[in-house]
């Protein structure tokens, strides 16, 4: 178990500050400034929970998502995807910081979740319990986190398709879609591989593994950027049609689709050691950071093919999922110089550029998200998982330079 690192603040700062811009240019957001931030987004939240506790559905309104169209503070139940961002970011504020106070807000978000282990409605449980229970356990060595992970690895299982070779990620459309999975559900086989170390059962290596080779095989085109969402038939496993639902066109370059790819195929790469796997991530970083359509500031459009570039919204969750996946890879790849560089200057662009400032957007740390395009839905506004990928970079930094990352 990783120990907490009590760092002191002022290291944070000096870190984030070697990323500044140069003079006259606005400064990178500091740890002080993200600690007041969060303080302002719990307190919104506070009052949303106590003013407007239900969702039309008659659910419990518990965790901070993002801005609604009418301007107020979307505050989404348990059962939503990004449930367990909050959570995790309050883990991160608390590994920054070494501060008590974010740990107990950590522990009451996360408890939030606990049913979220049986919630096999989808494939985002994975997303839910790792980012919350996950970062608790590494954080805390709290032994009683262990089973909620143990179920919320068996309730992911439950939707591997073993003619396909994958977890299905959605039930709906059906009138569309057998088995569709999309490139997203990577990020899920991290659960899945912790499962197996914890238990030592086989099937937990053996399902992650074999959905990452399947969506290797399948999601990936000849320029090394993937699809969305591939639909397999249950029966035969062939693929039935390649998709997207949050991207342009089903032929198109979805850019939170892609950093979803660079990040999972680094991290099952560290959890399997196979090659091929790294290859991929380093095809994928290839394809994100030499494409033609990539701003100078590293921050992708929403999708690399959106038809109006460069007018189009940018996707600030994409490159936070970018940069701290490239702090992951470049401790592994022979092109581990290039990647921190580039990694630090996403890290300089959201830090500056697309921080929210002071007492901004409810206390969001960062704006300029994109959530679904297609649907006009959440566009240009924050999103919890772009701060939470954001934080984690910056833990991530902060190891790689003090040379202590994993
Ligand atoms: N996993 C859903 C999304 O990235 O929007």
């Amino acid at each position: 178990m990783r120990k907490v690192l009590l760092l002191p603040v002022v290291l944070l700062i000096l870190m984030l500050s070697s990323c500044s811009s140069p003079k006259g240019q606005p400064e990178v957001i500091t740890l002080k400034q993200i600690g007041q931030q969060l303080e302002l987004l719990d307190e919104n939240t506070i009052k949303v929970q106590a003013e407007e506790p239900l969702t039309a559905r008659g659910e419990k309104r518990v965790v901070p998502r993002t801005i609604n169209k009418d301007g107020s503070l979307a505050v989404v139940p348990a059962g939503d995807w990004t449930s367990g961002f909050y959570p995790g970011v309050l883990w991160y504020m608390y590994e920054l910081t070494g501060e008590e106070e974010w740990k107990d807000k950590a522990i009451k978000y996360t408890a939030i979740l606990e049913e979220q282990m049986y919630n096999g409605s989808n494939h985002d449980v994975g997303f839910r319990m790792f980012c919350s229970y996950g970062n608790a356990l590494r954080l805390t060595g709290d032994e009683s986190h262990i089973p909620v992970l143990e179920q919320s690895a068996k309730t992911l299982i439950a939707r591997y398709y073993e003619n396909v070779g994958c977890i299905r990620s959605w039930d709906f459309n059906q009138e569309r879609w057998q088995c569709p999975v999309i490139i997203d559900n990577m990020m899920n086989l991290e659960l899945l591989f912790w499962a197996f170390e914890q238990t030592g059962d086989q099937v937990y290596y053996d399902i992650a593994f074999a959905h990452a080779l399947t969506t290797l095989n399948n999601h990936f085109r000849p320029d090394n950027s993937s699809v969305h969402v591939v639909d397999y038939d249950t029966i035969t496993g062939d693929v039935r049609q390649k998709n997207t639902h949050q991207g342009y066109a089903d032929g198109s370059s979805w850019a939170r689709g892609q950093a979803w790819g660079l990040y999972g195929y680094t991290m099952t790469y560290r959890l399997t050691d196979h090659i091929n796997f790294l290859k991929q991530a380093e095809k994928i970083a290839g394809f994100l950071l030499e494409h033609p359509n990539m701003p100078d500031d590293l921050v992708p459009y929403w999708d690399f093919d959106a038809p109006g570039i460069p007018d189009e919204p940018r996707d600030v969750s994409a490159a936070a999922i970018m940069a701290s996946a490239l702090y992951e890879l470049c401790s592994y790849s022979e092109n581990g110089a290039y990647y921190k560089e580039k990694a630090d200057k996403i890290m300089e662009s959201l830090g500056t550029t697309y921080a929210s400032a002071p007492g901004e957007n409810y206390g969001f740390i960062l704006g300029h998200s994109v959530g679904a395009k297609p649907f006009e839905s959440e566009v240009d506004v924050p999103m919890n998982y772009a701060d939470y990928y954001f934080l984690e970079a910056i833990s991530r930094k902060e190891k790689l330079d003090n040379n202590s990352y994993y």
